[in-house]
C-alpha cells in the first residue's frame, strides 16, 4: 500500500553541503515529498524526539548532535515506504551502509549519519506531525 514515512538530514549533513544530494537520492527512489522544511530542534526537542532512546548510553551525545544545528525534516509517500526509505538510507553504521545507500555515501559516523528514517507506520505519523501542521502535510 502506499504510505509515509518521515525523514530528517541531520545536523552533520547539512553542515557538510549535502542536502540537495539527499533530497536527490530520495526523488531518484522513487519517493514524493509531501512535507519539508528546513528547522532546527532544541535540546528539549531532541529529548523528546528521542525519548525511546533515553537509557542509551549514547543518548546524551545524540541529542546535543541533533540540536546543533539545522535539519531537513520531510514526510515522504510511496509504495512500501517505511521499508524501501530503510532500503535507501542503508545501516546505522556507515561502515556497514552498502554500495548506493545515503548513509553509504553521506555519513561519517554511527552516531552523525546523515538522515533519519521512521521505523514503522505508527512512529511515522507521530514523527510527522511532531514537525508538521495538518495544512503542511499534502
Ligand atoms: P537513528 O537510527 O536515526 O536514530 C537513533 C540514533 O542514535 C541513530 O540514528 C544514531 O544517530 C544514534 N546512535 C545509534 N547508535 C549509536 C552509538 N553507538 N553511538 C552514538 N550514536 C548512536
Amino acid at each position: 500500500a502506499t504510505n509515509r514515512t518521515f525523514t530528517m538530514i541531520k545536523p552533520d549533513a547539512v553542515e557538510n553541503g549535502h542536502i540537495g544530494g539527499i533530497l536527490n537520492m530520495i526523488a531518484e527512489g522513487g519517493f514524493k515529498i509531501v512535507s519539508l522544511k528546513l528547522t532546527q530542534l532544541t535540546l528539549a526537542d531532541a529529548k523528546a524526539f528521542y525519548a525511546v532512546h533515553a537509557t542509551r548510553p549514547f543518548y546524551g551525545e545524540l541529542v546535543e548532535f541533533m540540536s546543533r544545528g539545522p535539519i531537513v525534516a520531510a514526510i515522504l509517500e510511496k509504495e512500501n515506504a517505511i521499508e524501501d526509505f530503510r532500503t535507501l538510507i542503508g545501516a546505522t553504521n556507515p561502515a556497514d551502509a552498502v554500495e548506493g545507500t545515503i548513509r553509504k555515501k553521506y555519513a561519517t559516523s554511527i552516531g552523525e549519519n546523515a538522515v533519519h528514517g521512521s521505523d514503522s507506520d505508527a512512529n511515522a505519523a507521530v514523527e510527522g506531525a511532531f514537525h508538521f501542521a495538518g495544512r503542511e502535510q499534502f
